[in-house]
């Protein structure tokens, strides 16, 4: 069975995790992704966070799937000749330096332009043009910058950076989807294009419910955040709204059997107005279903502290998985709040590949997320990340061509490790 992007080859210079997150869903899509990294070092993450020593780091290898590797020093003439080289073959270049590195490196956009026309480069970087185009961004930089902090956590708490990589992994989806819009226009122009993608306008997209909150505060106050019915005035700006529901239907946070022990016995629960009747049966307050304080989400929406508090009053009463089971037979959206342990035992997040056992030859097996995205006619085979340089030779020979003495030259200028060499190191 052939794979949807079968055919396209990437050029993948990217580090960390914003860019080796886009890499690897084009991988995991079929594309031959080859990773340049500096020889000796490569990737810093590889060392970073390591639980076993000497061994590719969890960082590293759930970031960098189905990739090859080669080492290139890309700053020595003979580095630079091979890179000018696999510009020529490759199809897309992805890259997530530092301000102005790939100018600096003598491969500006004219340049590889000139090069290969039909060369997609993307990029990802902190900010896009304006006054903090030049600065380094890592991941809660831009959730600082893009919004997500000052929204989220608790009105009278710090800003706070959320768990989910909205920066880093968010900005690589955005990117991947960039290159594959590109990779299809090329289709009828013939041309390569840039594509770019800054953290801090992915984030703002993904915050873009907090932007339509800023402009609804002018028209008064947002009469679903808690704070409205706890008749705190609202300022300028959006609060932080703690964990109230993002959207027009109340939600929150409630507690559940086993809470005092388990710092995951909770559910989000939500009223969503469909559904009233039978939350009020649920939880034996069928008076709610018609008395006008009560029965239309208007009438409710100052009353949400007190509603969320006697629901709690039943969740308490049921493990958080007994009350998904009850209040999703009434069709009432809820969610339990699952543990990572509990999502990386989780049976059917094995079964659909989302969570997937990877073996690799100096780590041994290891968890990792899978392809979330999935295509019918293109499913997705996780492989193990490469070692440093594992693919130089293979790619020298195969992909450019080289015989075995430029191979040997290239080797021998410095710009690459021997694998040999590498693996000994
Ligand atoms: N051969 C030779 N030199 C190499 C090389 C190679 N294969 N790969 C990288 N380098 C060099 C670069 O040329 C650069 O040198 P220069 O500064 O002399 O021009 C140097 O490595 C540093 O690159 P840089 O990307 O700036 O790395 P950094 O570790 O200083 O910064 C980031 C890391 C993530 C902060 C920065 O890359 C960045 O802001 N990236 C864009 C935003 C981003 O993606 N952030 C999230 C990361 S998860």
């Amino acid at each position: 069975m052939t794979k949807a992007l079968d055919g396209v080859r990437v050029l993948d210079f990217t580090h960390v995790q914003s860019g080796p997150t886009c890499t690897q869903l084009l991988a995991w899509f079929g594309a031959d992704v080859i990773k340049v990294e500096r020889p000796g070092s490569g990737d810093i993450t590889r060392g970073q966070l390591q639980d076993i020593p000497k061994v590719d780091s969890l960082y590293f290898t759930m970031l960098n799937h189905n990739k090859r590797s080669i080492t290139l020093d890309t700053k020595n003439p003979k580095g630079k000749e091979v890179l000018t080289a696999l510009i020529r073959t490759c199809d897309v270049l992805v890259e997530n330096f530092g301000p102005g590195v790939l100018d600096r490196m003598g491969f500006t956009w004219e340049k590889i332009q000139e090069i290969n026309p039909r060369m997609i480069v993307a990029s990802i970087k902190g900010f896009g043009p304006g006054p903090y185009e030049d600065c380094k961004v890592y991941e809660n930089v831009a959730q600082c910058t893009g919004g997500a902090a000052s929204t989220t956590g608790f009105r009278d708490g710090l800003p706070l950076v959320t768990g989910a990589q909205i920066g880093d992994s968010g900005t690589g989806l955005h990117l991947a989807l960039g290159i594959v819009t590109a990779l299809y226009q090329r289709h009828h122009t013939g041309r390569g294009q840039r594509v770019t993608a800054a953290m801090q306008d992915g984030v703002l997209n993904l915050c873009r419910v907090k932007l339509r909150d800023q402009q609804r505060l002018a028209h008064g106050p947002l009469k679903e955040y808690s704070q409205f019915g706890e008749g705190i005035e609202f300022g300028e700006a959006v609060p932080r709204a703690g964990n109230d529901s993002g959207g027009g239907q109340p939600g929150r946070i409630l507690k559940c059997k086993g809470w005092e022990q388990d710092p995951n016995a909770y559910i989000y629960v939500i009223t969503q107005a469909p559904v009233w009747e039978k939350i009020c049966d649920v939880i034996g307050e069928t008076g709610w279903k018609t008395h006008p304080d009560y029965a239309t989400p208007p009438a409710r929406l100052s009353r949400l502290n007190e509603i969320f508090a006697r629901i709690e009053q039943w969740t308490m009463t049921k493990t958080k998985f007994e009350v998904m089971e009850i209040l999703n037979a009434d069709d009432i959206p809820c969610g339990p709040i699952l543990s990572m342990k509990e999502l990386a035992e989780d049976q059917s997040l094995r079964a659909t590949g989302t969570i997937v056992e990877v073996d690799h030859p100096t780590r041994g097996k290891y968890l990792s997320v899978g392809n979330p995205i999935k295509l019918s006619d293109s499913p997705t085979e996780v492989k193990r990340s490469p070692l440093l340089g594992e693919h130089t030779d293979e790619i020298l020979r195969d992909v450019l061509g080289y015989s075995d003495a430029h191979v040997a030259e290239i080797h021998d200028s410095g710009a690459t490790t021997p694998p040999r060499k590498q693996a000994a190191e």
